[in-house]
């Protein structure tokens, strides 16, 4: 395996196109916060020499590893799977396991900070309870009304295809955090909520749509949603979250699901 070397960014992120390992020097601002020490967050520069080609997730295990262990962020997988690293780089939601450095204009400062509207508790991780209680409370499994099944529940693929979009949902909150109506009121139950209320709203094989209706039909629920396809742009699985929401709220309407 060839040693890589540092290159002018330049060449560096034609060689990363072709494939080749060339190191760059980056500048990581990243956004700092520790009540023990401070109760302001402050930005911190690190520069690090890194391939173009690896991930922001990368660069902070670098800064972790080998320049300061202080510095607090949640990943799992780094395969774009578990939802634990989704964070604010260069001012969008996005994972940092699915981020190439290249891709997002290396030659200025990338910036890394939490996902707005769920308090921070350190550095890059925030306070998810709010956000997971919205999910608990829609409901987000089968119910079904005592009819307990000799075989599998069967579905047509036509059925099936009905709420596929919104079972790639891997609760990121990279959604629900990037609504501007979330971060004036974090009442509100989000687009990740809804989300997840929609794959069993329009499952063919539950019963506990109307349930599900009726929790989204609060003050809180759907109807707080302005359109503003924020979550449909920050969603890193390309789920059509805006048009889920749509969906809902026209199955309150007309109560046809
Ligand atoms: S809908 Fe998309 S952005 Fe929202 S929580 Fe699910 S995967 Fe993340
Ligand atoms: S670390 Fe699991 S989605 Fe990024």
């Amino acid at each position: 395996m060839s040693t890589p070397t540092l290159e002018k960014h330049s060449d560096a992120l034609d060689a990363a196109e072709s494939g080749a390992s060339h190191l760059i020097t980056v500048t990581l601002r990243i956004r700092r916060f520790n009540s023990e020490v401070s109760d302001e967050a402050n930005w911190i520069d690190y520069q690090l020499d890194i391939d173009p080609k690896e991930r922001v997730l990368d660069a902070l295990h670098k800064v972790k590893w080998e320049i300061d262990g202080t510095l607090t962020f949640r990943r799992s997988c780094a395969h774009g799977i578990c939802g634990s690293d989704a964070m604010r780089i260069n001012g969008r939601n996005r994972l940092a396991c699915k981020t190439l450095i290249k891709d997002i204009n290396p030659e200025k400062p990338i910036t890394v900070e939490p996902i707005k509207g769920l308090t921070v508790l350190k550095d890059l991780v925030v306070d998810m309870d709010p956000f997971f209680q919205a999910y608990r409370d829609v409901m987000p499994f089968l119910i079904t009304k005592g009819n307990e099944p000799t075989r599998e529940r069967l579905q047509s693929p036509e059925d099936r295809e009905r709420f596929d979009d919104t079972t790639k949902c891997i609760l990121c909150a990279a959604c629900t955090s990037s609504c501007p109506v979330f971060w004036n009121d974090g009442q509100y139950f989000g687009p990740a909520a809804i989300v997840n209320a929609h794959r069993f709203i329009f499952d063919s094989r539950d019963e506990g749509g109307e349930q599900r209706l009726e929790i989204l039909n609060d003050k809180d629920g759907v109807w707080r949603c302005r359109t503003t396809f924020n979550c449909t742009d920050a969603c890193p699985r390309g789920i059509e979250v805006t048009k889920a929401i749509q969906e809902v709220k026209r199955a309150l309407i007309t109560r046809r699901f």
